[in-house]
């Protein structure tokens, strides 16, 4: 496991700003008609105004094709990684948006899920509870910890809720650095106590994918579409957090996590610049 030297994690905060700050500017510019292509090329000219590297393009190896896109946005039962292209969004449509950037090599990488418009209660629900669990799971990180303590925390919070959701387990968070994929793996079921130790300096990327129907997913033809076997709708968040000596620092958060943290009765562990 990479640990980081405060100045790395530095970069890291900084990479982490610019991709927090981009997905709101998506999400805000989100609106029937427009094309996830159109979304695609708005955060291209985000990651040109700062200077930063994308995670995402051209990211590949082990048989898959080059990853032609900065971000994976991934419409209604489409899980991860959808790639931006000419699709239309329509009003109720539920999106996933997934967005890394580098700043001097250090990689951030976070995604969102919104609504195109009104949506169902039964979609917002959706992205809520997926959302509280990433919340969970981040809060459940402490130095001296283990992985499944995250892995744990997100599981329970959504088995504790009174619709049935399906976890999607094929896909986990990471560990994140000067890579944008590291070990450990971070699954999203888990059992508190077991896996790899939480230890000052490691940054994970905290990811719950959940669906309202089954947990099984299918990939499509274009070898990176993951979307639901049962085409039930989906929604994906991430953060990119650290744990510092004081507390955890979710670096691609624009507040920190701050807000979140101290509601959640946790301690928030920023470095100062
Ligand atoms: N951000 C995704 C993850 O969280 C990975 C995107 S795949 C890529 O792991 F090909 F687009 F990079
Ligand atoms: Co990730």
């Amino acid at each position: 496991m990479e640990l980081k030297t405060p100045d790395q994690l530095r970069l890291m905060r900084q990479a982490g700003l610019v991709v927090g700050r981009t997905l709101e500017a998506l999400r805000v510019a989100a609106r029937p008609g427009l094309t996830t292509a159109e979304l695609d090329g708005l955060a291209r000219e985000e990651l040109a105004r700062a200077g930063a590297g994308s995670s995402f393009l051209g990211y590949g190896g082990g048989g898959l094709p080059p990853y032609p896109a900065v971000t994976c946005i991934s419409v209604n039962e489409e899980v991860v990684h959808g790639i931006p292209g000419e699709r239309v969004l329509v009003e109720g449509d539920l999106v996933s948006v997934d967005f890394g950037a580098t700043v001097q090599g250090w990689h951030g990488d976070a995604a969102v899920t919104f609504a195109v418009g009104e949506t169902t209660a039964e979609r917002a629900r959706l992205s809520e509870v997926t959302r509280e669990s990433m919340w969970q799971g981040i809060a459940a990180a402490r130095i001296g910890g283990r992985v499944g303590d995250i892995s744990n925390a997100i599981e329970t919070h959504l088995r504790r809720q009174p619709a049935s959701y399906g976890i999607v387990a094929e896909f986990t968070g990471h560990g994140i650095g000067s890579q944008m994929h590291q070990p450990p793996d971070v699954p999203n079921l888990g059992k508190r106590g077991r896996g790899p130790l939480i230890v000052q300096g490691l940054c994970l990327a905290i990811e719950p994918m959940v669906t309202l129907g089954t947990a099984q997913t299918a990939t499509l033809e274009d070898e990176w579409t993951v979307v639901t076997r049962d085409s039930s709708v989906a929604a994906h968040w991430e953060n990119t957090m650290t744990v510092t000596k004081d507390g955890i620092w979710v670096l691609t958060a624009q507040d920190g996590g701050e807000e979140m943290l101290n509601r959640l009765g946790v301690k928030f562990g920023p470095l100062s610049d």
